[in-house]
């Protein structure tokens, strides 16, 4: 969507998978769907290093809603859980220089089964905007017809764009139009900062491991359609829960990061273990997710149970990432003979080499010769960028 946004992949909080739609704010005062999480999150972004990486947006999820609209069918939120109302939230999660993301659903109800938007998109549009939110997340449960789904994406879109307010846009557009056909991405690119294609991500390693499947099937369609403004999203970060090892947390990280995915965290930043927490604030992790080129990466060979993806980046340079997919055994040796790679014109005639997961090492210059020997745990990744070395370069032109 060429609306300025979204220029790099979003990055910030979505409570989605972490709190769900805990609305039991009498038993569970500290984890409910309240005004008081987001705030505490905004804190936390701020205090402990969170903004400065780059999380810059604050999202909340379904289930902030009041049951009805109000007298003037204007959206209110829960009154008991978000008293001082949307606005005064914004206020808040904007004098701490950060964005305020909301959820609505393209149809009657939400997937909650909170008031949707659909009859009243303009409405809550101009609602949104005046609240001082910046960003949309559009789900797309109980939509009607197929034509319903997809002009009430289009149509908020532009009532989103009437407003004059910058306002991020967040579909889930082709998800929901996958079980009935193949989504038109040029449309969707059109209208959208960034679209759901796939499944809810899951705290399990399975879930995260299908995402990465599904989206490896699909890149011959959908990785040319991402790029600066619009982005495939394969749905929120885990990294910080329960249910991922810690060579799964760097696989998600790692591969997050080469599909140039939104980097939406949903995890409990009060309470997220140090090393979980240094993974998803790795400033050469980030800047390899947020530039520049804002080209997406894919999977050029899956060989001996190993997956190997590249993304280009800016400058000639490239990322990889080899993920060993056996989980049976310990660490195994991947070579990596780098004159094989599709790419490997970066190593002609010498290239630089940082190893940057599992953990930080400089792996020196090499050639097309060089066979690398990169050693990977089971569902473990290792991600690397090679650079063309530029001096040499140089000189070998003399
Ligand atoms: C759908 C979306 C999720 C989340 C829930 C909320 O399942 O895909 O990301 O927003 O709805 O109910």
């Amino acid at each position: 969507l060429d609306n300025g946004l979204a220029q790099t992949p979003t990055m910030g909080w979505l409570h989605w998978e972490r709190f769900m739609c805990n609305v039991d704010c009498v038993n569970d005062p500290h984890n409910c769907i309240s005004e008081q999480l987001y705030m505490q999150m905004a804190d936390i972004m701020v205090q402990e290093g969170w903004k400065e990486a780059g999380y810059e947006y604050v999202c909340i999820d379904d289930c902030w809603l009041a049951d009805e609209r109000d007298s003037e069918d204007r959206l209110q939120p829960d009154p008991t859980r978000f008293p001082s109302g949307i606005k005064k939230l914004a206020d808040y999660v904007h004098s701490k220089g950060l964005k305020l993301g909301i959820y609505q659903d393209v149809g009657n109800l939400t997937c909650a089964g909170y008031p949707g938007s659909h009859g009243y998109y303009d409405l809550d549009a101009e609602t949104f905007a005046d609240w001082g939110v910046d960003l949309l997340k559009f789900d797309g449960c109980n939509f009607g017809t197929l034509d319903m789904l997809v002009e009430g994406y289009k149509y908020m879109s532009r009532a989103l764009n009437a407003t004059g307010r910058n306002i991020l846009y967040s579909c889930e557009w082709p998800l929901y139009l996958w079980p009935f056909h193949q989504p038109n991405y040029t449309d969707i690119r059109q209208y959208c900062n960034h679209w759901r294609n796939y499944d809810d991500v899951y705290d399990s390693w399975q879930s995260v491991k299908s995402i990465i499947d599904w989206t490896a099937s699909h890149q011959n369609l959908i990785v040319p359609v991402a790029g600066p403004g619009g982005w495939n999203d394969p749905d929120m970060l885990v990294i910080g829960n329960f249910g991922l090892s810690w060579d799964q947390q760097v696989s998600q990280m790692a591969m997050w990061v080469i599909m140039a995915a939104p980097l939406l965290m949903s995890n409990d930043l009060r309470s997220i273990d140090p090393k979980s927490k240094m993974l998803l604030q790795n400033k050469h992790l980030i800047a390899i997710n947020q530039d520049p080129l804002g080209r997406q990466g894919y999977r050029i060979s899956r060989v001996n149970s190993f997956d190997v993806w590249e993304r280009p980046l800016s400058g000639g340079r490239y990322a990889f990432a080899v993920l060993n997919r056996q989980e049976i055994g310990g660490p195994r040796q991947f070579p990596l003979l780098l004159a094989t790679l599709p790419s490997w014109k970066t190593c002609h005639p010498e290239c630089s080499v940082t190893q940057i997961l599992p953990s930080y090492q400089d792996l020196g210059v090499q050639n097309l010769l060089s066979a690398l020997k990169l050693t990977i745990n089971p569902s473990g990744t290792v991600l690397f960028t090679v650079t063309l070395n530029e001096g040499l370069a140089a000189e070998q032109k003399w």
